[in-house]
């Protein structure tokens, strides 16, 4: 069903990430799993049965962003699924009241404004598919009403982050292009860690879905377990 199309993930290498690549690689998607280490991002690529490729893409770095996107130019005029997955959570032993504006802006740098740059990057490929379709992995942190003032710059990240994401989708719409923001879960993974309820493959499904059969009139939401909620 997905024959053909290309989807790019981002911080792929583990995680939510890499299981959405191996689902996405199972629909028929050519999966560009992109990560900041090239040793981790090739040694997960290559894991994954189904036609993946690798990018070196650190989020945080404009640099790398561009050479990423310039590179994914030279296989490709476009890209059918941009997967915002890469991400941090750092707010251990701080809260509002103690977060510093160095830990803030660490956090901003990946969670929010590592979206922001890779869409902005990406956007002439995006520009050229048939009804493309981006997904930011925000969070319940993000939700207006799941704001925790003890984890402070990862909830404002993505907050911040649902709020790019209504704004592409005002900008982009009328170009065919449809962005949401997914909810994965608690999801077993480093950040979720061993006690979260999903397993990775649940965590992945909202996003895998929204990448494939979702309708595409669908843009400008907020998604988990596959059903809309609120900001
Ligand atoms: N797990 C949960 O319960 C949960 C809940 C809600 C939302 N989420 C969101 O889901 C997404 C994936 O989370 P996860 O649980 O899979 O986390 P994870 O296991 O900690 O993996 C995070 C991934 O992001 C990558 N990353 C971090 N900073 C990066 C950067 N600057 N450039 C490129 N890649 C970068 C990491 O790469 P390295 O290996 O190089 O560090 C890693 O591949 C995140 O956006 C997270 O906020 C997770």
């Amino acid at each position: 069903m997905s024959k053909g199309k290309i989807a790019l993930v981002t911080g792929g290498n583990r995680g939510i990430g890499k299981e959405i690549a191996r689902q996405l690689a199972t629909k028929g998607f050519r999966v560009i799993l992109t990560a900041r280490d090239p040793k981790a991002g090739t040694k997960a690529a290559s894991s994954i049965k189904g036609d993946v490729g690798f990018l070196a893409l650190d989020v945080a770095d404009d640099k790398s962003i561009t050479q990423a996107a310039e590179s994914f130019g030279k296989e490709s005029d476009r890209l059918d699924v941009l997967v915002n997955n890469a991400g941090i959570y750092p707010d251990e032993g701080v809260d509002i009241l103690t977060a510093t504006r160095a830990l803030l802006t660490e956090t901003f740098q990946a969670n929010t404004f590592g979206a922001i740059r890779v869409i902005q990057a990406f956007l002439p490929f995006l520009s050229r598919a048939d009804q493309a379709r981006i997904i930011n992995l925000s969070s319940g942190y993000g939700e207006i009403g799941g704001l925790s003032s003890g984890v402070p710059s990862y909830c404002l990240s993505k907050l911040t982050l649902n709020g790019a994401t209504i704004m592409f989708d005002q900008a982009l719409r009328s170009r065919g292009i449809a962005v949401n923001s997914v909810c994965p879960g608690w999801v077993r993974t480093d950040m979720g860690g061993p006690n979260a309820s999903l397993p990775v493959e649940e965590g992945a499904d909202t996003t895998v879905w929204l990448a494939s059969e979702a309708p595409h009139s669908l843009s400008g939401k907020f998604f988990r377990n596959r059903h809309e909620i609120s900001w």
